[in-house]
């Protein structure tokens, strides 16, 4: 399986924040936002990613990303020059894509809690699988209905009159279909290729799967300064109480066995000290002490 993630557009709605930084680069609490949709991936096994932004902001994350070669990835960077939709992604990223299966990923949609992804790529069978998440204001995003026994009926962007409180987040896994299908779909009225219209493709060949998240999960939505402080006083509070760290690629890595400890530990010979090194020495002392990797 091989993972997109886009991570472009303006990021109007941080202004002034936007000025300073790409939305998907702002620090949520103790890390840069693009580190969640990363863990999130590497937890679930994905090595081989293709990371989309603007031409203005993709410097930014190859530097900050590189190779990905450090947590035992591979990235590679595609520009996405205007804004012209999520499935646009597919027509950017198909030379990357190729014969496999991919997932996309929203650079902006931090998540918390479960094992739904991993178990959701590993039972990957073909079609499409996405998510469903019960919000109050479905309205903001793409809702999906159900029937009786659970199985999707309708999808649709940003609807005056949800017909259900299921949005629908930013992770979706695809066969390769998608790359023919997003190549088949037409600018909705905004002027975006919608990814809605791609799900709707895969309901409409019953070749969909909607995966309904579990109330103890949080997805975060970043997309306002008042929202990007709300996810950043979230993740602090867990990481406080719990004394783990959420969106920690290293620590992700090193548990998914893309990184043995040693490497691991060569991380941190590199590392500045700082709270987030100090978290990563106890992670290695913690799995040394455990004796589970070598
Ligand atoms: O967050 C989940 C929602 O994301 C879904 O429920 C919706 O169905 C989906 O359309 C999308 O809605 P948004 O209104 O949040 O989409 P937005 O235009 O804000 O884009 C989401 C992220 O993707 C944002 O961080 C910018 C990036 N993006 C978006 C577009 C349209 C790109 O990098 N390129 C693009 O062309």
């Amino acid at each position: 399986m091989k993972a997109i993630l886009l991570a472009g557009g303006n990021g109007s709605r941080l202004y002034p924040l936007n000025q300073i930084s790409s939305k998907q680069l702002q620090a949520v609490f103790d890390k840069p936002m693009i580190y969640y949709p990363i863990t999130v991936l590497i937890a679930a096994g994905v090595r081989e990613f293709c990371l989309i932004s603007t031409p203005h902001d993709l410097p930014r994350f190859r530097q900050l990303l590189s190779d990905g070669g450090r947590w035992g990835i591979s990235i590679e960077y595609r520009e996405q020059p205007h804004p012209e939709g999520i499935a646009q992604a597919f027509l950017i990223a198909a030379d990357f894509v190729v014969g496999d299966n991919v997932v996309l990923m929203l650079g902006d949609n931090i998540f918390s809690g479960g094992d739904d992804f991993p178990r959701a790529m590993a039972e990957f069978h073909g079609g499409a699988t996405i998510f469903a998440y019960h919000v109050k204001d479905p309205e903001r995003y793409g809702v999906v209905e159900f029937d009786r026994d659970g199985k999707a009926l309708s999808i649709e962007e940003k609807p005056a009159k949800p017909k259900s409180g299921y949005a629908i987040p930013g992770i979706y896994i695809y066969d390769n279909q998608v790359l023919e299908i997003a190549r088949s779909i037409k600018p909705s009225s905004r002027g975006e290729l919608e990814i809605t219209d791609v799900n709707r493709e895969y309901l409409r060949a019953d070749q969909l799967r909607v995966h309904r998240l579990s109330r103890g999960f949080a997805w975060l939505d970043a997309g306002t300064s008042t929202a990007l402080q709300e996810a950043s006083a979230y993740i602090e509070a867990i990481e406080r109480r719990q004394g783990v760290k959420i969106g920690c690629p290293e620590e992700a890595a090193l548990v998914r066995g893309f990184l043995t400890l040693k490497q691991f530990e060569a991380l941190l010979e590199g590392m500045p000290n700082c709270e987030y090194r100090d978290y990563l020495v106890s992670v290695a002392a913690e799995t040394r002490r455990l004796g589970g990797f070598k």
